[in-house]
Formats: C-alpha cells, structure tokens, sequence
C-alpha cells in the first residue's frame, strides 16, 4: 500500500509536482473561468493558424456555438507539418505492434509521407473538401494514415469500429452519404483472423453510395474484389498518382474534421460533428496538462481510434503535442496475461490510459504477471470509460504504478470531444473520483430545474458553458442536438451530460452513471433502443425489454426480456439464437448476456416500457414507485 495517503486522500510526489507543466490548478482554474475566452486564445496561439481567428467565442446562436471563427487551420498541420520544420522531424510518431508481435515504426518524416500519398490517393479517387470518407478498418497505422489524410485535403471522416456488424456499419455509410470507404482484408484476434473485408462487402450491398472501396491488405487473407469499386491500396500507392506531397488544405475553424457515431435514446445512432479549430484547441491543451506531457514521453492510450477516445487522445492531440504514441492490435492477455506489461517494459512506457474494464480485467490474473515486469518507466496512469471502482483503482495505482503515479480519472463524452472533469499530474486524488473541472468548466450536478443540490446529493450532471471540443451537432440533425443536449435547461443554457453523479464538500465530483437508456458495457456505449429493436427485427420475436445489468469485470452486460410470437416455443437453442441475431445485427460488443423468456413487461399507461422495474426485480430489490404501471 502506498504510504502517502491522507485524510483520504492521495498525494502527488515533490517529483511529479516539481515536474508538472501546471504546478497550480487553483488559480488558473480561477483565471479560465473569469477569463474564459482569453483563456482560451491563449491556449489556441500554442497552434499554428493559417489566418487568424476573428473572435473567441461567438455565442449569437445558441446552442449552435462557434469558436476561433474566421480563422483558418488544418489539424495536420499542427498534427504533422510544423513538426517537420524543427527537431520533432525525427522523432518517432508511432511505434505500432501487431498481436502476432511485428514491430512498424514511424518517425513524424515518415507519417507525412504515409499519409501525404494516402491523401492523393484519395484525391484521384475523387474525394474532395467536404465529402465524408468511412473508414471501416483493424487497428493498424493505416487507419491513422487514413483519418489523417482525409483530413489534410479537408474530407471529414466517419470511422466505424471494426468490431460493428455489416447491419450497424451500412445505416452509418448510408447516413453519411459516403462515397468512399476504406477498409483492410481483416485483422487478428487471438491469433484468429478476422475477415472485415467481407463485413465491408456485405454493408456495400445494402449502402448504393459507396462507389470506391480501398483495401488495406494486413493478414493476408482472400478476399472477394469487385472490379471497377475496389481497389488494393498497395497497388494504388504503387502509382505516380500516389505522390509523397501533397498541400495540407486550409480550413475554416469550424469546417467538419469527423462525424463520430455514438448511441443514445433512439435506435438510431447520432453522428456527432467536430471540427477542426476548437477540437485541436481542446484535445491538445486537455492532453498536454492532464498528462504532463514532456518532449521525451512515450505515450500509450490503449483505446481502440475507432472510438472517441482513440480519436482524440491516440491520434490527434498527442501528434499535435509531437508526441511518439504506441499502438497495440490485440487482445491484452494474448499470448499470456502479461502482455501490456512486456511491451510497458519493451518501449519504456511512460503513460499508459486505459479503461477500468481492461484494468479489473487483466487485476482477474493477479499481481504474479505484472510483477515478472520492470514498470519504473511509468509516470502518469489514466482511467476513461466508466466510474474505476476503489478495489481497480488501488491495484491500478499499487501494482501497475508502483505507488508513483497519479491516476487520472478523466470524465468526458463522445459529444464533449475531451476531457471535461480530471485531476491534473498535481491534484490530490480521491479513488474512484473524477476529482475537478478541467480548465473553463464549470460542472454542476443540479435537480429538474436546474438548481445546485446540495453536497452528498444526487443529481443531473449539467454543463454550464460553451468550451472549444464540444460536438456542433448531430449530422443532419441540428433539431435533435438542440433539443436532446440544450433543452432541457434552455433558460440557463447548461448542457445535459445524461450521468448523474455527486459533488462532495471538498469539491470532488462522482459520476455514478448513465440516467437515460445508455448502457456501458465494458466501457462501450449501447443503447438499450439498438438492442430491442435487433431483437424484434427476428422472426420469432414480438417484444423486448433491455436492461443493464452490473457486472465484476465488464461493468455492465446486457440482460434481455423477450415476448415471442404466437406458437413460437421457448427453449434454449432459441435463446442462443437471438443472442446471436443481436451480435449479427450490432456487433460481438452488443451480444446479450441472458435471453428470459417472458409473457408481458411492465409498462407505463402510456405503453412505455418500465425497464427500472425490470432492473430493481433482477437485482432482488425494491420495485418503487409502480403507480405509474398499466395493469
Ligand atoms: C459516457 C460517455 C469519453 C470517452 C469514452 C466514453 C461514461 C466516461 C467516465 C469516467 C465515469 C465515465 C459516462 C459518459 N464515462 N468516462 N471517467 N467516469 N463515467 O465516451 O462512449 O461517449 O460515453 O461514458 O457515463 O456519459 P462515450
């Protein structure tokens, strides 16, 4: 057990302190909330701008606001190009190790090259400003090349995890009108060979947008091409087309960097919009405080970049701080339980950010594996997903860190595009806590109305101001981002989180969890409406309920409550079967725990399913208040 602990809570070392690139969060917290916007120009000038901006923030639209407008960037440009001027040149960008254990490496000289050609092959494919590329691919470099480049010639880009079934990967081509999707033969996983080239095809099939699919080989399995629509990248680059320069496009501030879809409340996922401007303000001050980073750090955000997180914190803000990022293709016990511990080891890891499904799952194999490795080289450990619980935290910051590194437990959204609430490298810790708002937040946990509730009590988790990384919108849904995240407190003008959580008399805040019909499942977002509305697109099916339900390592999993067709039996097999149906439909992550198999669920008078009541009789506990439920 570490020994600096006090009145319950966890000190920073003098080292860590005397190191860090912000030694007082108290004041300067002062400052960006009094001085929001000249906080935030201050920040912004870090960046390279093509044209300056014209005003900070422009607030005359609410809740549609912009930031740096009139002014013009490119990500890469910041990302990579100014890179190239100066020492960085050099420096590894990426060192990328696949499961089956090959090694690639690229300086930030290489990335430029990597992804200037992808980008004029892009171009020849006819991709231009403005057009949104999905990309649909394992965790290799070339997903990272791919984002980039599109972004160079100012395409917007809509990543689709690799782990979505072909049903969930065609509604997003479909949504985002794409023209081209880039893809690979397929990965591993586990040593197995995962075929995403056929996923690709069969979205292809039911999406008529797409009219050129570019495919990454990376394990060499046979794949079916269709002439004229797919083309093998590695012949593409093999062509002058595919030359090595290629001019980085000037930007508006606030011109589409990506769309990103997430689950909420409806079937239908949203595809939150980013920018270019505000999202490298953000993510690249949030990285570069939060995690101290220091010239020599190597960096490793052990998230898929399919994800939010990914985007943010693997690809974007570490390269736009010149960075070297590590990335890893695999399961994280394969071959053996010590993996991430050999390749900590291996590159000299200094921060690792992870998830606290992955920690409580890899704690499962005990301390034996983690302790056969030398991890001094670890400074800073990071937390994102879900709440860590107290006994993953402990073991986290005892066995992983060596009682030496600060856990930062960073809070934040898909929509909010990075960290809103973490501890900074000099923040007193308290496990299991978020702790305080990152700089120009101001959190508040209010009831219905939007008033404060006291310390100790629960309540909504509302943002109280604009900041420079938030989403713009929901593609082609300006309507539903007003009414779904402003709405609610339109007085005030807070943003709706969609957590509860707790403030305590110290400050610290508590997330406790989703309140709508989002469920985490081992960090992943999946909305309850996805998932009810798989199951009733069986044919055996009439009606289901889906709940979350806790669970040891993966948080939550997924419990679901069917209501079969006339003459349709229940038996086991079924069971199986519509479990199945849900992983072909969504994808593996979507995959139900338990089928139950019932004659009616509760519901309000008005035909809305009660599905609290459904998780309070699960878990044995008190139904509350039923005067609601229809007979
Ligand atoms: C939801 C957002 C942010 C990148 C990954 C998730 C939950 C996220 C924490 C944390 C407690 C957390 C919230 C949030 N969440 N981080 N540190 N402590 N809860 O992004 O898939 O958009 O999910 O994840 O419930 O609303 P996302």
């Amino acid at each position: 057990m570490a020994d600096n602990k006090n009145g319950g809570l966890v000190y920073p070392s003098d080292g860590i302190v005397n190191n860090a690139n912000v030694k007082d969060y108290d004041s300067l917290y002062q400052y960006s909330i009094e001085n929001r916007e000249a906080f935030w120009a201050e920040q912004a000038e870090t960046l390279r701008w093509m044209k300056p901006w014209g005003k900070v923030l422009d607030d005359s639209n609410k809740p549609f606001y912009k930031w740096f407008d009139g002014g013009e960037i490119n990500i890469v440009d910041n990302a990579i190009d100014r890179h190239l001027d100066g020492e960085t040149r050099n420096k590894l960008a990426i060192i990328w190790e696949s499961e089956a254990g090959a090694v690639r490496s690229f300086s930030y000289y290489a990335l430029n090259r990597e992804v200037s050609q992808f980008a004029n092959v892009l171009k020849s494919m006819g991709v231009r400003k403005g057009d949104i590329v999905t990309i649909y691919m394992p965790q290799v470099p070339e997903l990272v090349f791919a984002m980039l480049a599109c972004a160079k010639i100012g395409a917007a880009h809509s990543v689709v995890y690799g782990g979505f079934s072909y049903e969930a990967l065609a509604a997003r081509i479909e949504d985002a009108d794409s023209r081209v999707l880039i893809t690979a033969d397929g990965g591993f996983r586990r040593g197995k060979p995962i075929n995403l080239k056929a996923i690709a095809n069969e979205a292809m099939k039911r999406s008529p947008t797409v009219e050129v699919c570019i495919t990454v080989q990376n394990n060499g399995i046979e794949v079916e091409m269709e002439p004229e629509r797919d083309f093998w990248y590695h012949d593409l680059q093999a062509l002058p087309i595919a030359s090595p320069k290629c001019p980085t496009e000037p930007m508006d501030a606030e011109d589409p960097l990506f769309i990103l879809y997430t689950s909420g409340t409806t079937g239908k996922p949203k595809g939150m919009l980013h920018t270019h401007g505000g999202y490298a303000v953000y993510t690249s001050t949030t990285h570069r405080m939060m995690f101290d980073i220091k010239p020599g750090d190597r960096y490793w955000c052990a998230a898929d970049p399919g994800w939010i997180t990914g985007h943010s914190y693997i690809v974007y803000a570490p390269l736009i701080n010149g960075a070297t990022v590590m990335m890893y293709e695999g399961a994280p016990n394969y071959p053996y339980p010590n993996r991430w511990w050999q390749m900590v080891e291996k590159y000299g890891i200094n921060i690792l950010y992870t998830s606290p499904t992955a920690i409580r799952g890899l704690m499962r194999f005990g301390d034996r594996w983690p302790q056969r490795h030398d991890l001094s080289s670890l400074r800073l450990l990071g937390s994102v997903g879900e709440p860590i619980n107290p006994e993953a935290w402990r073991w986290y910051y005892d066995v992983i860190g060596g009682g030496r590194c600060p856990i930062i437990d960073t809070w934040w959204q898909t929509e909010t595009g990075g960290a809103m609430i973490c501890p900074l490298p000099v923040t007193p810790l308290k496990p299991g806590s978020a702790t305080k708002p990152f700089f120009g937040n101001e959190i508040g946990i209010v009831d219905d109305d939007g008033n404060d509730v006291p310390a100790g009590e629960e309540g909504k988790l509302v943002i109280k101001n604009p900041w420079p990384g938030m989403a713009r919108t929901i593609y082609k849904d300006d309507d539903r981002y007003a009414s779904l995240y402003w709405g609610d407190y339109a007085d005030k003008g807070y943003y709706k989180a969609g957590d509860s959580a707790k403030v305590d008399e110290d400050g610290y805040l508590w997330i406790i969890g989703r309140m709508d019909e989002v469920i985490k499942v081992s960090g992943y977002r999946l909305g309850t409406a996805e998932i009810e509305s798989a199951l009733v697109s069986h044919a055996s099916v009439s009606e289901s309920a889906a709940i979350g339900l806790p669970h040891e390592v993966k948080g939550n999993v997924i419990h679901t409550y069917v209501i079969l067709k006339e003459g349709v039996t229940a038996d086991k097999n079924l069971s199986q079967q519509l479990k199945e149906h849900v992983a072909s439909e969504i994808g593996r992550i979507a995959m139900p725990e338990e089928v139950t198999f019932v004659e009616a669920l509760p519901k309000t008078r008005s035909g809305k399913i009660m599905r609290r009541v459904l998780r309070a009789r699960a878990l044995g506990q008190d139904e509350g208040d039923l005067s609601t439920l229809e007979e």
